[in-house]
């Protein structure tokens, strides 16, 4: 949480006066060119960084500093204060304490482009310990919260007047949508649907530079276009839409909602719809960290079905990256795909795994790993194939993936063979629970059974998947 502002900052503020006036320079204009600017000027990407976490806390006196120019008398003129205040405008992000959110905040703000609003409900997905460590960056402020009150989200833009939102929070586990798929619609379709109409009547109000730079990001999935069959060509933007899951059908409603709010409204938002991330801090209901999870236990690793669905994985430091460079650089109205370019069926990914983990912990007693893959029923509606095409992504933006499949999947592993406590914390309780639930009533099952398969389906009148 962001603590209080020192008063002695005021000071330094007024005397950072004139370098504030050069900042107003080079902030005006959309992001990248002013990035832009300042590497001609500075010749050097780093020194631009900590040049701008030096300004950093002087922006955030801004408040003080107004109160402190009432004071001295001194009026400046509307326009140049709604040049500053967007200058030195926070993001909004909401869903940060997630998986992908989290990766993203640390990015940020390590990266310093600026300050971090984070709207969060802290759901059994959102852990607060993954921001630890810029907790008390003056740069990050925390708002325990949910995005469907809409008093709380209109009062944030008043108060933060962000400069853009990028909108990660969701309901985002499939198993889950299939045993519980009430959250997902309230979450995916009505939380959006609240931060839309916040955005579009704050961005009613901004005028000039504030008003041209001011973007909402919204973070959706591959799961929109459906499945793909194995000769099908990957996805690209303008693939039909066709979701299987409650998940998926609730992240393209949420999409329908911001390409309308978009034509009718001129919102400037754009989406992202992204493959399979894996990566430091997701929740172990997920494959990857599942799977690592059970192995250090000896537990069964349960592949569903034949284990042969193949999906795009992407290492979540890329998707980051991605996504800011779409907040910085991409057309506004516009769909950008997100993807490694890496398919793997599920089996491949499980058997590397199995084989990092025999390398990386030589003293474990159940190796080889390989020997707890169990197969179990399969999923129902399990959606055979995704990939997808980022050409766009690249050539518009000049993206590309840093990490291949093996040097993510390797460092993802050091992680969680690393950081113990935090897996410790995140699978007591509530968690034991769900794996009671979404694996029990499938059984030890031979590859694809309908016979298990249908008692989870079943599990679904039951409703409620915590
Ligand atoms: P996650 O489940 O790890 O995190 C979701 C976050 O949203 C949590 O911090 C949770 O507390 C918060 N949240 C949930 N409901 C909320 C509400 N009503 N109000 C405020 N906060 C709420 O999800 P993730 O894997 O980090 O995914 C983030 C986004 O990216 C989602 O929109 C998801 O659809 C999308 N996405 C995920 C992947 C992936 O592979 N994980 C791939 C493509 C797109
Ligand atoms: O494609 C992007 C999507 O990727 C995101 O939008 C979702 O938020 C994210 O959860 C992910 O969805 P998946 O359903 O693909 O992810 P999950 O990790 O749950 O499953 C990956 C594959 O592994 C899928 O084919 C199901 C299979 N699986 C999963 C679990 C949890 C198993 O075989 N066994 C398991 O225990």
């Amino acid at each position: 949480m962001a603590g209080a502002i020192p008063g002695e900052r005021v000071i330094v503020s007024f005397y950072l006066q004139p370098l504030r006036v050069f900042r107003l320079f080079l902030g005006a204009g959309p992001f990248f060119p002013r990035n832009a600017v300042a590497v001609l000027l500075f010749g050097d990407v780093n020194a631009v960084i900590s040049a701008r976490r030096w300004w950093l806390p002087a922006r955030r006196c801004r408040t003080q500093k107004e109160e402190f120019r009432k004071e001295m008398g001194s009026m400046q003129s509307e326009k140049v204060e709604t040049a500053k205040e967007s200058s030195g405008a926070p993001i909004l992000v909401t869903g940060g304490a997630g998986f992908i959110g989290s990766n993203f905040v640390l990015e940020w703000l390590a990266s310093g482009k600026g300050p971090v609003v984070n709207l969060d409900k802290l759901t059994y997905a959102g852990n607060p310990e993954n921001l630890a460590s810029v907790e008390k960056n003056p740069a990050y402020t925390f708002v325990h919260g949910d995005i469907c009150d809409a008093a709380l989200v209109k009062r944030l833009f008043e108060e933060h007047r962000p400069r853009a939102i990028v909108h990660f929070a969701a309901e985002s586990h499939v198993d889950r949508s299939i045993l519980g798929p009430e959250t997902f619609l309230r979450t995916n379709i009505d939380g959006t649907f609240t931060l839309l109409q916040a955005a579009r009547s704050y961005f009613a109000t901004l005028e000039g530079e504030a008003r041209d730079g001011f973007r909402f990001l919204h973070v959706s999935t591959d799961e929109v276009y459906g499945t793909l069959e194995p000769e099908d060509p990957a996805f690209h933007e303008e693939t039909p839409y066709a979701p299987n899951s409650p998940y998926a059908a609730s992240k393209a409603s949420s999409d329908h909602l911001v390409r309308a709010w978009i034509h009718t409204y001129g919102l400037p938002a754009m989406i992202t719809n992204c493959s399979n991330n894996y990566g430091p801090y997701q929740f172990p209901e997920k494959l990857i960290p599942l799977m690592i999870a059970n192995a250090r236990k000896g537990k069964p690793l349960p592949v569903y079905g034949d284990g042969q669905q193949v999906r795009d994985w992407l290492y979540v430091v890329d998707h980051c990256r991605a996504l800011a460079a779409v907040l910085e650089r991409g057309r506004v109205g516009e769909t950008y795909n997100v993807g490694g370019g890496n398919q793997r069926s599920n089996l491949q990914v499980v058997t590397t795994l199995c084989e990092l983990l025999d390398e990386l912990s030589p003293d474990s007693p159940v190796r080889p790993h390989k020997q707890l893959i169990t197969y179990v029923a399969d999923r129902p509606g399990h959606d055979r194939r995704y990939a997808i095409d980022a050409r766009k992504l690249e050539g518009e933006l000049g993206w590309k993936a840093q990490e291949s499949f093996e040097t993510g999947l390797r460092k993802t592993v050091e992680w969680y063979l690393a950081n113990t406590a935090w897996v410790e914390s995140v699978t007591s309780g509530a968690y034991q629970h769900w794996v009671a639930q979404n694996y029990d009533s499938r059984e030890t099952a031979g590859a694809g059974s309908r016979e298990t398969a249908d008692a989870v389906a079943r599990e679904t009148t039951a409703g409620g998947a915590r």
